[in-house]
């Protein structure tokens, strides 16, 4: 059995969670393999709500394996924070593993955050979550500083971690501030080797496990987190986060070959949004945009900031679906821009007098664009009760067509609201997501 791969083809928050959500019965494991508590999602389910950061959504369901590949970046404080939810509710989690090669984030990644996201670069803040995600995969990269979780289970961890603290006091002092409270290796030593031994039962050799799985024909739903625009190599540099968001990450951060992904499914809104700086060029900092805002719920799962809204943009989503490897596009809050006055595409880019299809790699020229819209009139209706395609209105139909024409996939699932029966598969190419139907 293939893997396949849930991917936001946006900045993000597309709502993907909705989807691995309904997708998850149908494969034997679930896997997040980048990113980290700077990702959030609410699973509902009957009355209970869970909001999750780092567990895969598929831990509600008893028989589906969930791994936390090496590609994620851990708090562990925030994945025993999950557990202990999920146990209040009588979930045990026993169907969870996390990599002994995850990085850990500590606390000298947050501060470090903190310090350097009060900085400007190219004029603007990058406006991370402040969870110690870019620091962290600094370190990673960098390998001096670097603490694995399998590093946590080790006798030596007290020398590493207060080596260190050395270290990272020496570095935050210039740049953290006045009010820099010097970091307490003992503190750290003991907080963190709590948490390595709550750990202990879930750590395991996931790579290996997957590569038998593949042997073994398994199903493996990926879990993308992020959005594709927030590729660290292929987004919107630097305004982006550091992991590869796009479907180019699947591979390198869970240990799956890429030839055993074969389908990937784009999530895209209606709209469009953007949490913290960089260009955004269809964006609405208008009444539309509040109205998007307000009627879409636009507040962010993991920090609660007022997500900033605009329309679609084509040109970035056919650059991203391109990226990601995309065979099948859902398309997500169609019961919001259902209610507007008039709903607008942009199609194409001006820059410099020229009309541009590429989309930018330099964040200087995408903030120069002026989008080229297609409007067209809203069709006013509330679909959150839909419960075919047939129950479109033709307006709403050709909106979505447009968007399949431009992009050059199909789409194949259009959601009306949060609740899994808000999900309508459209009716031309449903063989595509089996199960959905
Ligand atoms: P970081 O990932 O916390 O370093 O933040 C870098 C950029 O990515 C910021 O603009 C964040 O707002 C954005 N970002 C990170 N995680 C998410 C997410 O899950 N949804 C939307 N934006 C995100």
């Amino acid at each position: 059995m293939p893997g396949t791969c849930v991917i936001g083809l946006q900045w993000g928050d597309e709502a993907k969670g909705k989807l691995v959500d309904l997708l998850t019965p149908n494969f034997d494991i679930v896997c997040r393999y980048q990113g980290g508590s700077n990702a959030g999602h609410t699973v509902v389910t009957g009355d209970q709500v869970y909001k999750l950061h780092l567990i895969p959504s598929g831990i509600l369901n008893p028989d589906t394996m969930n791994i936390i590949a090496p590609g994620v970046v851990l708090n562990p404080g925030t994945i025993i924070e999950e557990l202990e939810g999920l146990k209040a509710k009588g979930i045990t989690a026993e169907n969870l593993m996390i990599s002994e090669r995850v990085h850990v984030v500590f606390p000298w990644h947050i501060a470090e955050d903190r310090a350097l996201n009060a900085k400007k670069v190219k004029g603007e803040s990058i406006g991370t979550t402040l969870r110690g995600i870019g620091p962290c995969y600094r370190d990673k990269v960098g390998r001096s500083f670097a603490v694995r979780l399998a590093d946590m289970l080790r006798e030596d961890f007290p020398e590493r971690v207060a080596s260190i603290v050395e270290a990272k006091n020496a570095m935050l002092a210039p740049i953290a501030g006045e009010d820099f409270e010097p970091l307490d290796a003992a503190a750290i030593t003991a907080e963190f080797s709590g948490y390595a031994e709550t750990l202990r039962p879930f750590v395991a050799d996931t790579t290996n496990y997957l590569l038998d799985a593949v042997d073994e024909s398994k199903s493996i739903l990926f879990e993308g987190a992020q959005g594709s625009l927030l590729d660290i190599d292929h987004g919107t540099f630097p305004f982006v986060t550091s992991s590869n968001s796009s479907g180019v990450g699947i591979s390198s951060g869970s240990g799956v070959p890429a030839r055993s992904i074969n389908k990937v499914v784009g999530v895209i809104k209606a709209y469009s949004t953007r949490v913290g700086g960089g260009p955004f060029p269809t964006e609405q900092e208008n009444e539309i945009g509040q109205q998007i805002r307000d009627l879409g719920n636009e507040y962010g799962t993991t920090t609660g900031r007022p997500r900033r809204c605009g329309w679609f943009d084509a040109v970035a989503v056919r650059y991203t679906a391109r990226l990601s490897g995309v065979s099948a596009l859902s398309l997500m809050m169609m019961d919001v821009v259902s209610l507007l006055p008039e709903v607008k595409i942009c199609v194409a880019y001006e820059l410099d007098g020229q009309r541009i299809t590429h989309f930018p790699s330099d964040a200087d020229d995408l903030r120069r664009v002026q989008p080229i819209y297609e409007t067209f009139e809203g069709w006013d209706t509330d679909l959150t009760a839909a419960t075919s395609y047939d129950e479109f209105p033709d307006a709403a139909k050709a909106y979505i067509n447009r968007i399949g024409e431009l992009i050059g996939i199909p789409v194949e699932v259009a959601s009306v609201g949060p609740d899994r029966a808000q999900t309508i598969v459209l009716a031309e190419s449903v063989s595509h997501l089996a199960g959905l139907a």
